[in-house]
């Protein structure tokens, strides 16, 4: 397969989607008539569906969190790892993933845009805390500092995604674009690629089956992310 060939002076932001995190055994979100686990979307990733029912949300999310800790990065993350070494600060992963296999198979520089299944945050003094550090017996697990509701620390549809300030200023620099594992069907994650391209950045597709967003890809390479990557890096 032909390499990418990326230039010393090219600056790299790559966004992910569940398709890299499939190949570990984490289920992607749009393989199953729109369920998540078979759950709806309403039901666990709304504030509204955590209103309603904060007991079944997080179960859910404990669910999710032992699962994610059950399983390892593959050759596709480890691919990006390695892609960081050689470009350095050139270099920007963010991610909609939230099972953390980015940052255990050991990139730097990450942005978790959608949150993260490892922490959690209080619902009324909003402080931070890491999942393994919480008692999560108790059907909703109680802040350390003032003794309300704990929540899952992510971004639920109707919410801001983290760090868009720093996201759009690396895409205001990004020479190489590249969307991985996406289906490019929730914003504004699917409207980076557009955003770079009309800038005149170079953008690069892998994925299973064609984004919604194919559009603006100019280099597509069909497949699964763990063989291509460490192929054409
Ligand atoms: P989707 O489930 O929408 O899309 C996953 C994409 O990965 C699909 O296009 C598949 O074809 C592709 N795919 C599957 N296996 C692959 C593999 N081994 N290699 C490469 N590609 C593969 O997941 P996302 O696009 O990540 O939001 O979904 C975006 C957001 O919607 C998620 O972050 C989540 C969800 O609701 C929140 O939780 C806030």
């Amino acid at each position: 397969m032909t390499k990418l060939n990326l230039k010393p002076k090219d600056f790299l932001v790559i966004l992910t989607g569940a398709g890299i995190s499939a190949e570990s055994g984490i289920k992607t979100f749009r393989d199953s008539d729109g369920l998540w686990e078979n759950h709806s979307v309403e039901e666990v990733a709304t504030p509204e569906g955590f209103a309603n029912n904060p007991i079944l949300v997080w179960k859910f999310y404990k669910e999710r969190y032992y699962q994610a800790l059950s399983v390892s990065p593959n050759p596709g993350h480890i691919a990006l790892v390695d892609l960081e070494k050689k470009l350095n600060k050139n270099f920007l992963l963010v991610t909609q993933n939230v099972d953390g296999l980015h940052d255990r198979a050991g990139s730097k520089s990450v942005i978790e845009m959608h949150g993260s299944l490892n922490t959690c945050f209080c619902t009324n003094c909003k402080k931070k805390e890491l999942m393994s550090d919480v008692d999560l017996n108790p059907d909703i697990p109680i802040c350390s500092a003032c003794g309300k509701m704990l929540r899952p620390d992510i971004v639920w549809f109707g919410e801001m995604p983290y760090r868009m300030n720093e996201i759009y200023k690396a895409l205001d620099k990004a020479t190489v674009f590249m969307t991985i594992g996406t289906s490019g069907n929730v914003y504004p994650a699917a409207n980076f690629i557009a955003y770079v391209r009309n800038r005149g950045a170079r953008t690069i597709g892998v994925n299973l089956e064609k984004p919604e967003n194919m559009a603006y890809i100019d280099e597509f390479f069909q497949g699964k992310a763990g063989d291509i990557l460490p192929s054409i890096l």
